[in-house]
Formats: structure tokens, sequence, C-alpha cells
């Protein structure tokens, strides 16, 4: 579970502050898959940055599963990212020159010795995302569709507590980022994976379970697909 309480981000740049987050109070319980959508700027990646320990927050304080993320030093956060949470970003961030076997296991060479049960857990991923007989090709003869699936089985082979994406289909056509969005979909469903996604495309937002729309540093709204109005809410966006 995620707990983020009266969380504040300012930059400093030259002479001038900039508040980017405005006190966001939000709490994603297990199992749920949420979108975080907004327009460009609003502070969406920020906050997906705190909620994955990358950065520090100016003030307030962000748990995940009862541990203050906040609190930790780097070190510590380091470990705690590697072992507890997963990224996939918009621009893949694959190593290039690594199969996508070796890109896959990256995360537990990282944290120590690959076992057979890594191994195992390698195999079946690569099977689940949908590039069984491409383990041994490089990462940048890949197309980007693929290149995607390669980052979410990486994100995925430690067993994290959250998957974090920020607009995981941003660069990707439609066709492509619906199977994406299909693929964390299905991982959400099948393994009650717990998925945080960054958006400001209504469409990919549309297969969470939960939309936070973000604005200008605060939430300004959280619509559940279970709510009497989501369809209506939907159809208004779409327009
Ligand atoms: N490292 C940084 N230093 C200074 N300003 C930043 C930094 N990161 C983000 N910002 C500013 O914070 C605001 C929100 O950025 P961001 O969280 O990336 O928004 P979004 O993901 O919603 O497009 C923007 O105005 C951006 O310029
Ligand atoms: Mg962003």
């Amino acid at each position: 579970m995620i707990r983020v309480n009266h969380l504040t981000k300012e930059y400093i740049q030259g002479q001038e502050k900039i508040q980017v987050l405005k006190g966001v109070n939000v709490q994603i319980n297990e199992g749920e898959f949420v979108a975080i959508m907004g327009p460009s700027g609003s502070g969406k990646s920020t906050l997906l940055q705190l909620m994955g320990g990358l950065d520090l927050p100016t003030s307030g304080d962000i748990q995940i599963n009862q541990q203050p993320l906040h609190e930790m030093n780097e070190k510590k956060r380091t470990i705690f990212r590697r072992r507890h949470l997963g990224f996939v970003f918009q621009n893949y961030q694959l190593l290039p020159t690594l199969t996508v076997e070796e890109n896959i296991a990256f995360p537990i060479h990282a944290d120590g010795k690959i076992k057979k049960k890594h191994q195992q857990s390698i195999t079946n991923l690569i099977s689940e995302v949908g590039l069984k007989g491409f383990e041994k090709k490089r990462a940048n003869l890949l197309s980007g569709g693929q290149q995607q699936r390669v980052a979410i089985a990486r994100a995925l082979v430690n067993h994290p507590s959250v998957l974090l994406a920020d607009e995981p289909t941003g660069n990707l056509d439609r066709t492509i980022a619906e199977d994406i969005l299909r693929l964390l979909l299905t991982f959400n469903r099948k393994h009650n994976q717990t998925i945080v996604m960054v958006t400001h495309d209504i469409f990919a937002a549309g297969f969470a379970d939960r939309i936070i729309l973000f604005r200008d540093g605060v939430i300004e709204k959280v619509i559940a697909r279970k709510d009497e109005d989501y369809a209506k809410y939907m159809a208004n966006f779409m327009a």
C-alpha cells in the first residue's frame, strides 16, 4: 500500500522557487491499478519519482507498505527501490547492447547472484510478456513495443510491491499502446500487481480502476470505474 501525506516539492532555479507539488494526499491500495492523469508540467512525473524514492520531497511523507521512504538515506532507499519497486519509462531505458534476457536479469544481478528460482522467473516473464524466442536478441534490434515489453518484464523480475510507470505508451502508436496497456492490465488482474501509471492520455487512463486527475501540483479529482458518474466523466473527456 502507498500512502502519501501532505507532500510538497519545490525546485530552486536560480533565484526562483518553483512549487511543483503543493500538498498531495493519496492512498493506493494493494492490487489497484491507478492512473495519474493531467496536463504536461502539472507535476505527475515528480509525484511518481517521489513515490518511487528516486527523489526526496521538500515536506510531507511517503510510506510504502508502512516503510517511510522519506526517512531513508540514499543507500537504504536504493536497496528498498531495487527490492520492492519496479519502474517503466516512456523511453524504455534498456541497455541497448544487452540481450532481452540480460536486460530482464539486470536487477537481479544488481542485488546478488542469479539462482535457479530467478532463472525460472525470468523464463516465465519472457513468456508472459510475449517475447518467447527473442531471449538472445539484442535490445536495440527490437521494436518500440517489444522494448517496452522487455522493460515491463525487467520491472517485474523482483516481484515488486508496486510497478510505477511514467507514460509507458507515450512513444507508441495507438495499437501498440493498447497491447502494452492490456499487458499491464493482465499483470494487475492475474497477479494482483499494484500499478501506478502516469499518463496524459485518457485512453490509457481508461485501463485503470481509478484515475487521479492532477492539475498544477494538486489532486483536482479522483474518479473510480465503480463511481456512478464514471462513464459520463470519461465521455466528456473524449469529446
Ligand atoms: N529537476 C527539476 N528542476 C527544476 N524544475 C523541475 C525539475 N523537474 C521538474 N521540474 C518542473 O516541475 C514542473 C512539473 O514537472 P513534471 O513533474 O515533470 O510534470 P509532468 O510529468 O506532469 O509533465 C515543470 O514545471 C518542470 O519544469
Ligand atoms: Mg512527466
